[in-house]
């Protein structure tokens, strides 16, 4: 479980991995608490509410932990079945090591299963996800973007022509990549203008977009992607709410265009990274779409932007019963595992997405991150060598939509950061601003 280069650790100053430990951990972990805090005020007292004391001061020693720097320790036997490899991996991997010195990969996921054991260890919170509360506030805000897609796409796409369909995947594409821009994370270092610039895509600023994707593989996914009929299409899905919506639009576009038949969304198991989704937050969206969620916004939605909402949420309900979406979750996903790791680690999910799936779309940063190892790679370093021969060859054809939000970068041209750096970008491989879109044909090619 080497990482073919040296990986990012928290420790190395000059890097997002530094930020993230020194500087934006303290906040998610701290906003742990205050959620907490708020929902045993709201709460039933008793049992509840001492256990909630017991959550809160653990959290706390959590985040003392942190910023002490102090050493990685073994995950308490809380009754979930992932506790063993948790453990054999911090005594093969990382022994003596702490939050600064080991990986900043398996650090962070380690750091999201250690607030899953705090709450695993109660009676009365076990399945509590404490970033339930932002997921929706922040959904919610995302209603003027929300309400402009559903008028658009809300009635079945008419017949289209070869160049329609290869313009509306382009948009289409561009829409759930940028989508990823807004994850809970990292929402923190946005400004408000910029989440709704981003959301609020019409097609010219779409294309304005487009020069911001580094490396833009849209053209190869659209090759490969006309040629499936009825195809099945795999995502794997990052953040809840907006990115998980506008991924839903994507992938209804594809059912509609006769791409795809099927498409299978993989989702996490636990809370993670904030926004991640899991399968309660899929049928979260939809049952939200339904309901009057957003006439709490000011200005209140008219009553034919809600009826487009609940018309195309109303389709996607239907393409569950069909079986034409499938909402899937394996907790390989929250593992601190990167992607090379796959076929060893969780051979039936391998085997199934490698065989079955005619393209899997990983989404957003942190599936990047697992694809690529979150190493030091130099940024010319192409997508195959990036993602190693397993994923390269033995996997179908994949590719990853993804903001830049992390350090890691490869599959660029010569002379590209450079460039980049010269325009003033010093910030272009986190800032969120800059995006990489990138393809890998895969098995037998
Ligand atoms: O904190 C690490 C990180 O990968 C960030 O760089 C990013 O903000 C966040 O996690 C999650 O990003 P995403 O939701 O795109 O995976
Ligand atoms: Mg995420």
């Amino acid at each position: 479980a080497n990482p073919p280069k040296p990986a990012y650790v928290g420790a190395e100053k000059d890097t997002f991995a530094f930020v993230t430990v020194a500087k934006r951990w303290p906040v998610i972990v701290t906003n742990v608490i205050d959620d907490v805090y708020k929902s045993y005020h709201q709460g039933e007292g008793g049992k509840h509410e001492q256990e909630a004391k017991q959550i809160i001061e653990q959290i706390s020693a959590l985040k003392y932990d942190i910023q002490r720097d102090k050493e990685l320790r073994p995950i308490q036997e809380d009754g979930y079945g992932d506790v063993a490899q948790w453990n054999q991996l911090l005594e093969t991997y990382f022994k003596g090591k702490t939050w600064f010195t080991a990986s900043w990969l398996f650090t962070e996921c380690y750091m999201y299963r250690r607030i899953r054991e705090v709450f695993q260890l109660t009676e009365t919170w076990k399945d509590y996800d404490p970033f339930f509360r932002q997921k929706t506030s922040t959904f919610r805000g995302s209603s003027a973007a929300v309400f402009e897609l559903a008028a658009k796409f809300a009635e079945p796409i008419r017949q289209q022509s070869d160049d329609e369909k290869r313009v509306w995947f382009h948009e289409l594409a561009q829409v759930s990549l940028w989508g990823n821009a807004t994850d809970l994370s990292l929402l923190a270092n946005m400004k408000e203008e910029d989440i709704k610039s981003v959301q609020a895509m019409g097609q010219a600023k779409l294309e304005e977009q487009e020069k911001m994707i580094v490396v833009n593989d849209l053209d190869k996914i659209w090759n490969k992607v006309k040629t499936l009929q009825s195809g099945r299409v795999d995502f794997v899905l990052d953040n809840a709410g907006f990115e998980l919506y506008v991924d839903l639009v994507f992938a209804d576009y594809l059912l509609q265009a006769n791409c795809a038949s099927q498409i299978y969304f993989h989702c996490k198991t636990i809370p993670w990274f904030v926004s991640d989704t899991m399968p309660s937050d899929f049928q979260w969206l939809i049952d939200t779409c339904l309901s009057d969620f957003f006439n709490q916004v000011e200005p209140a939605p008219s009553a034919e932007q809600t009826e487009n909402l609940k018309t195309l949420a109303r389709r996607w309900q239907q393409y569950m019963k069909e079986g034409k979406f499938v909402v899937k979750s394996d907790p390989f996903w929250c593992t601190g595992l990167a992607y090379r790791h796959l076929k060893a680690e969780a051979p039936d999910l391998f085997t199934d997405m490698a065989q079955k799936a005619d393209l899997v779309i990983f989404k957003g940063d942190l599936n990047f991150r697992k694809l690529t190892y979150d190493c030091h790679w130099p940024v010319t370093t192409s997508f195959k060598e990036a993602i190693g021969p397993v994923m390269a060859d033995e996997f179908g054809s994949l590719c990853v939509f993804r903001t830049n939000k992390a350090d890691v970068v490869v599959g660029l041209k010569e002379g590209k950061e450079e460039e980049l750096l010269e325009a003033g970008f010093e910030d272009w491989r986190y800032s969120g601003k800059f995006a990489v879109v990138e393809f890998s044909q895969g098995r037998g090619k």
